[in-house]
């Protein structure tokens, strides 16, 4: 952690923020970072996020953005969890075409337009997302810029969660060798990409010792409920009396975060004490968000600890610039 404490200071912009994901993650990953601004068009994901950030992301579509109104943040860091559904089978699977990747696109090209494109950019998206076309313009852009790239698609069960939920992730940062007139006089980096299926690979970290392989029982993350009624209801509803009969019932929002790996459990301490690091804010949801409004919220969002790791252990922790 020694190098860390000299890390350069990150300011960061968080596109599609949703309720935050990303912010905590920045948190959990870098010592001297913060989200400077945060674009959503959800209220309900922006009253979450100024709820336990303070900070009120701007509701305007991400498609409207001007290289003018990015430059004046002086931001050195993009952290983008766009749409998924343009590469679902449920959205379609319409990619580039499907209007809900607009505003990626946008940030697609007004990356190529920017004086000072940012040292380092991070994005989720879902599984088929690396074989989008919405992911060769992004990785093109990328490598025409100069910086150097990295794909993953892994699970929270790899860092130590019991949730098997795999994603997509990139990380792309500009090094001091980063050159784009060199990057032309090379093979492009899509002919030769790797995606790596662990957050070590060993091509990285050769001498990475395997994590544990010991996961927590999904007990430990469950509350214990007075009262688990509005949690079986829809069970219910589709009757089958056996299913009652063994007790089933849906994963509360509380133990829905814990399993993404968000810091619930510690509002009013102001820091997460997970096995593995710190957040500077702890998470809660505002009074007035319904249950289904809380599952959907955490639905769209992601896990903090897979997306933490990788931006503590490649996104920073590769050569600097
Ligand atoms: C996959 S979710 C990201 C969730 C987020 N990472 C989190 O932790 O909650 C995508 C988010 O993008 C927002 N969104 C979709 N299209 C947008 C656009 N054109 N401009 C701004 N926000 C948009 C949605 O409201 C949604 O909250």
């Amino acid at each position: 952690m020694a190098a860390e404490e000299h890390a350069a200071a990150i300011r960061a912009i968080e596109f599609f923020s949703g309720i935050g994901g990303l912010h905590y993650a920045l948190e959990f990953a870098h010592p001297n970072a913060e989200v400077i601004t945060a674009y959503d068009i959800n209220s309900h994901a922006n009253a979450c996020y100024a709820h336990n950030f303070k900070i009120k992301p701007c509701q305007t579509g991400i498609q409207s953005l001007t290289v003018k109104s990015i430059e004046k943040l002086d931001a050195n860091c993009w952290l983008l969890s766009p749409p998924c559904q343009p590469y679902t089978q449920g959205g379609k699977s319409l990619d580039d075409k499907d209007p809900r990747a607009e505003g990626l696109l946008h940030l697609i090209k007004l990356l190529g337009e920017l004086k000072q494109p940012p040292a380092y950019v991070f994005l989720e998206n879902v599984p088929n997302f690396e074989v989008s076309q919405s992911r060769a313009l992004l990785v093109n852009q990328l490598d025409r810029l100069g910086y150097e790239i990295n794909e993953f698609l892994v699970t929270p069960l790899q860092v130590g969660i019991s949730n098997d939920r795999r994603r997509y992730y990139l990380t792309a940062h500009l090094t001091s060798s980063s050159d784009p007139k060199t990057a032309k006089s090379r093979s492009p980096y899509i002919d030769q990409a790797v995606i790596h299926t662990t957050p070590w690979p060993e091509a990285l970290f050769p001498k990475r010792e395997r994590p544990p392989s010991e996961l927590p029982s999904l007990a430990s993350y469950l509350e214990d409920l007075a009262d688990d009624a509005p949690y079986r209801k829809q069970y219910d509803f589709n009757d089958p009396t056996s299913l009652l009969d063994l007790g089933l019932r849906f994963f509360t929002p509380t133990e829905v975060a814990r399993l993404h790996g968000f810091p619930i459990d510690a509002i009013g301490k102001g820091e997460y004490l997970g096995d593995v690091g710190h957040t500077k804010h702890g998470f809660e949801f505002p009074e007035g968000l319904t249950l289904g409004q809380r599952w959907k919220l955490l639905g769209n969002s992601l896990n903090v600890r897979v997306v933490g790791v990788l931006m503590r252990d490649i996104l920073f922790g590769l050569k600097r610039i």
